[in-house]
This record gives structure tokens, sequence and C-alpha cells, in this order.
């Protein structure tokens, strides 16, 4: 392939915003009359997919209710998008923001999954209204707040455990 070839195709490419990368954060309640194990395979279809389509992410659930963020090129996500208002296992979905971005913020997770564990359910509870985690209840703002918050720990998490791998190896060396 020539040079003028690639550089048409990348144009081509850009035509449609692939190189604008966006994070859409948006809520929706679990669809109880699926089967058992749904939400392990709607996650294992997820980190397929995204993989692929260049997508990061991460997904809260808590019994009832989905709380996900999803990065990536624009037109993917907005396809995305359109599989997921269509998709019966949730229902009454939420777009909370969409919004341009310089860097990713899950860029090590084709899509990370959080359960509310007590660490992040006091952090969940931090920004809710009431006893129970429901994104329902809680403004733009809270939901953006907690997604922030899960992020940095996650982040600190990753790190806490990049240190603890190095520090074995040099073990392990001497
Ligand atoms: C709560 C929830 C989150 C989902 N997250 C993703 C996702 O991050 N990526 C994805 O490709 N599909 C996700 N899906 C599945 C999509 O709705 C859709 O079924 C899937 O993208 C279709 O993929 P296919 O075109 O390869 O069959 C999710 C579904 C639910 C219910």
């Amino acid at each position: 392939m020539g040079l003028a070839e690639i550089s048409e195709g990348k144009s081509a490419n850009m035509r449609h915003g692939e190189h604008i990368i966006v994070r859409l954060t948006y809520i929706s309640r679990y669809n109880n009359h699926n089967e058992n194990g749904e939400v392990t395979r709607i996650l294992a279809q997820a980190q397929q997919n995204n993989e692929r389509n260049g997508i990061t992410g991460a997904l809260v659930f808590n019994h009832n209710y989905f709380l996900q963020s999803i990065e990536g090129a624009r037109p993917v996500i907005n396809e995305l998008l359109r599989k997921l208002v269509k998709d019966q296992r949730h229902f009454s979905l939420q777009v909370i923001e969409c919004t341009e971005v310089d860097q990713r913020r899950w860029n090590k997770w084709s899509m990370k999954y959080l359960i509310p564990s007590e660490q992040n359910k006091a952090q969940a509870l931090k920004f809710s209204t009431g006893n129970e985690f429901n994104p329902y209840l809680m403004s733009t703002n809270q939901i953006l707040m907690l997604i922030d918050t899960l992020s940095a720990q996650q982040e600190r998490e990753e790190q806490e455990k990049q240190r603890a791998s190095k520090k074995k190896s040099w073990f392990s060396i001497s």
C-alpha cells in the first residue's frame, strides 16, 4: 500500500470522527427476568467486543442497577449506544453524560467490573441519597463524582499491584 493510499484511508476514517474520543456514562435498570448468570455473560460479551472495538470502561452493578462508563471513538460509542438501548437485559437507560476527552480514564480495562464491596459501597453511599445505591436518585454531579472516585481508587490499586510485583521479582532475583 502506498503512502497516498494510507493517508487516504486515514482521512476516510477521520471523516466519521474516529479520531475523536468520547466518554459516555449512563444508568439503567437490570431486567430481573433474566436468567441466572446473565450479568457474567453481559460482562464477557462487553470485554470481548470492546477489545475488538477499542472501547474501554467500567460497569458498576448492584442487584437492580447498572452504571456504566464507556470510552472510545465517537462513531463506535454511538453504535454501541444504539445496541444498548435495544438490549432487553436492561431498561430505562438514561444518559448521564457524553463528553469528548483528551485521555481515557479506564484505559487499562476493556470493561472493569465493579460490584459494591465494603470499600466502594461506602464511596457509592457517600454520593447517594438514602441507604441503598440507586443511581436514579443521584444527581448528575454525584454520579460523575462517584465515577471519578472509583477510577482513582482502581488506579491506586493497580499501582500498588505493580509495585508489589516489582518488589517480588526483585526479591526472587536476589
Ligand atoms: C448493562 C449492559 C452493558 C453492556 N456493555 C456492553 C459493552 O460495553 N460493549 C458491548 O459491546 N456490548 C455491551 N453490552 C451488550 C450490548 O447491549 C449488545 O448486546 C452487544 O454489543 C451486541 O453485540 P454483537 O453486535 O456483537 O452481537 C451491554 C449490555 C448490557 C445490558
